[in-house]
């Protein structure tokens, strides 16, 4: 008999802080990543696919032109290592309707990753232990293993490294969606570029350790939004605004119309705008969709549930 397809469904993240240490010798950097899950989700299916045809890759959603179908996009590769972890045959097809910004700073490959590795362990019967799920979302990208855990976590090392943090909310945000992705090397390569610039240098000796705020983790605890707003940083934002300086318009758009903080998401373009309740957060992205610095702005709220199986058929 074969397997019933399964569907996952998988949140967006930001980053509430994003402190990045130096470069390391194996070329990433060390940080101190605040994620936070936001309810904007992909969903993933897995069906049984043909023998010996391997992972084949689907994709249906606005963006979905930018996105490669072949065994390069991340959730081809999920499946790729649960079976090559299993030792099972990779055949399976994944369909992925696709909400999340592409190439956003929100991390929505990571996040189909995620969802393919769960949805094809469930397909498969594999009922891999969780630590080893994630030790696979690790090997895939350092954003990846949030994306399975969701809510909201501290990512040390290069970010995989997760401490689950304890979070109210909702918090009500409005991320407004550039036209075109930027690439996360290339915003990595150009903080060490702006650091070697400024005479400060970009190597680990040079650049000090990254550390979690306190006073961030305390908003985040007591769903402040005020306090989260005075505190909220992103050492890559000054990259990203160096190789794309229309960013600044869309900031301070979302910022004159209302927002308590705003912020570039990640490694951008997305920018993101932390509201003080659900009303103003849909006033903010009226004004920022009708001002043509962003393509379009979404409304959403967070924390959100990491990647969860919402149907088998
Ligand atoms: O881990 P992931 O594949 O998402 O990383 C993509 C790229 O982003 C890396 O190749 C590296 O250039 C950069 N990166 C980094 N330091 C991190 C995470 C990512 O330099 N902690």
């Amino acid at each position: 008999m074969t397997a019933a397809p399964v569907t996952v469904r998988v949140p967006a993240k930001v980053n509430v802080q994003l402190a990045v240490g130096g470069r390391r010798p194996d070329g990433f950097h060390d940080l101190a990543n605040v994620f936070l899950a936001v309810g904007l989700y992909d969903e993933v299916t897995a069906t049984a696919g043909a023998a010996g045809e391997g992972p084949v890759i689907t994709a249906s959603g606005p963006d979905v032109g930018s996105i490669p179908l072949d065994t390069t996009n991340l959730a081809a590769k999920a499946a790729l290592a649960l079976a090559a972890h299993h030792g099972v045959a990779p055949d399976v097809r994944l369909h992925i309707v696709k909400d999340i910004p592409v190439a956003g700073g929100m991390a929505g490959g990571s996040a189909d990753a995620a969802a393919a590795l769960l949805a094809c362990d469930a397909l498969w019967g594999l009922d891999t232990p969780r630590e080893q799920l994630l030790a696979i979302c690790a090997e895939l990208g350092s954003d990846v293993p949030f994306s399975l855990v969701g809510g909201a976590a501290l990512g040390e090392g290069r970010g995989e490294i997760l401490t689950p943090l304890e979070v109210a909310g909702p918090f009500h945000w409005v991320f407004a969606v550039a036209d075109g992705g930027l690439s996360t090397p290339a915003v990595y390569r150009e903080c060490d570029r702006l650091r070697q610039e400024s005479g400060g240098g970009d190597t680990v000796a040079d650049v000090p350790a990254p550390a979690a705020d306190p006073a961030l983790l305390d908003a985040l605890r007591t769903g402040d939004p005020y306090a989260l707003a005075a505190v909220l940083v992103n050492d890559l934002q000054a990259a990203a605004l160096s190789l794309r300086p229309a960013l600044a318009g869309t900031l301070a758009t979302g910022t004159d119309a209302g927002a308590l903080a705003a912020l570039v998401s990640g490694s951008g373009p997305t920018c993101a705008f932390l509201a003080p309740d659900a009303d103003t957060a849909a006033k903010i992205a009226v004004t920022l969709a009708a001002s043509g610095t962003c393509r379009g702005a979404r409304p959403a709220a967070s924390p959100a549930p990491g990647a969860t199986v919402v149907r088998t058929a």
